[in-house]
C-alpha cells in the first residue's frame, strides 16, 4: 500500500516534469511562429532591382507599375534561360508538350487557384513561401549561390518579364 502510494507519487512527479517541459516547448514554438509570420509588410530593396513589398506571402503591386502582356509571358514560360517554367511545370502549351516536366505542380489552371499577388511572389522569390523549394528565385540578386560569372548581379528575369508571366498565369483558369 505504502509502496503503491510512493510509486504513484513518483509517477505524478515525472508527469508534472513532462508537462513543464512540454509547456516550455509549446512556448518556444509559439515564439518561433510569431517570428516567422510576416504580420507586418516587409519592404525588399535588392541592389538595383525594383523595390517591392511582401505582405501575407504575396506581392500586391506590379513591379513595373503596369500590367504585363500574357502573350509575352507565354513565350518566357518556354524560353530557355528566360524562365523555361515548362521544365518543371505542366502548362497548356501544345508546341512544347514533348518536353514538359512534372517536378512542380500543374499550372494549367493556376489563375483560378492563386491571385496575381501570390503568383508574383512565387516567381520573384518562392523561398519566402517555402525556404526548401527547388524552384529558382527569378527576380533576386541577394542570396543567390553559385551564379555563373555572366549572370552575376543580374536577376534571371527582368521586372517586365515577371509581370508578363504573372499576366499569363493569371489568365489560366
Ligand atoms: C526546377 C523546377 C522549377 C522551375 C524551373 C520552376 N518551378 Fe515553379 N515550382 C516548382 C516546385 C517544386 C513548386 C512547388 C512548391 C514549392 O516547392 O514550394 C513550384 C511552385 C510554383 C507555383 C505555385 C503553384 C501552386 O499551385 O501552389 C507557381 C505559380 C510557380 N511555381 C510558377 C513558376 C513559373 C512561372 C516558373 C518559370 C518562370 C517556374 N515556376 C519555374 C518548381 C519549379
Amino acid at each position: 500500500m505504502r509502496q503503491t502510494r510512493s510509486m504513484t507519487g513518483r509517477l505524478a512527479a515525472s508527469a508534472s516534469r513532462i508537462t513543464a517541459k512540454q509547456a516550455a516547448m509549446a512556448a518556444g514554438v509559439a515564439a518561433l511562429l510569431a517570428v516567422a509570420a510576416p504580420a507586418r509588410a516587409q519592404e525588399v530593396h535588392d541592389h538595383n532591382l525594383a523595390p517591392y513589398t511582401i505582405k501575407d506571402y504575396a506581392i500586391d503591386k506590379s513591379l513595373t507599375g503596369k500590367p504585363g502582356d500574357p502573350a509575352e509571358g507565354r513565350k518566357w514560360a518556354i524560353t530557355s534561360g528566360q524562365g523555361n517554367c515548362v521544365i518543371c511545370h505542366r502548362l497548356p502549351i501544345p508546341e512544347v508538350a514533348f518536353r514538359i516536366g512534372n517536378i512542380g505542380p500543374d499550372l494549367s489552371e493556376v489563375g483560378g487557384r492563386l491571385s496575381a499577388a501570390d503568383i508574383r511572389m512565387r516567381i520573384v522569390n518562392p523561398k519566402v513561401v517555402n525556404p526548401d523549394t527547388i524552384m529558382p528565385a527569378y527576380y533576386r540578386i541577394d542570396g543567390l549561390n553559385r551564379v555563373q560569372k555572366k549572370f552575376e548581379g543580374k536577376p534571371i528575369l527582368t521586372a517586365q518579364q515577371v509581370e508578363d508571366l504573372v499576366a499569363y498565369l493569371s489568365s489560366l483558369k
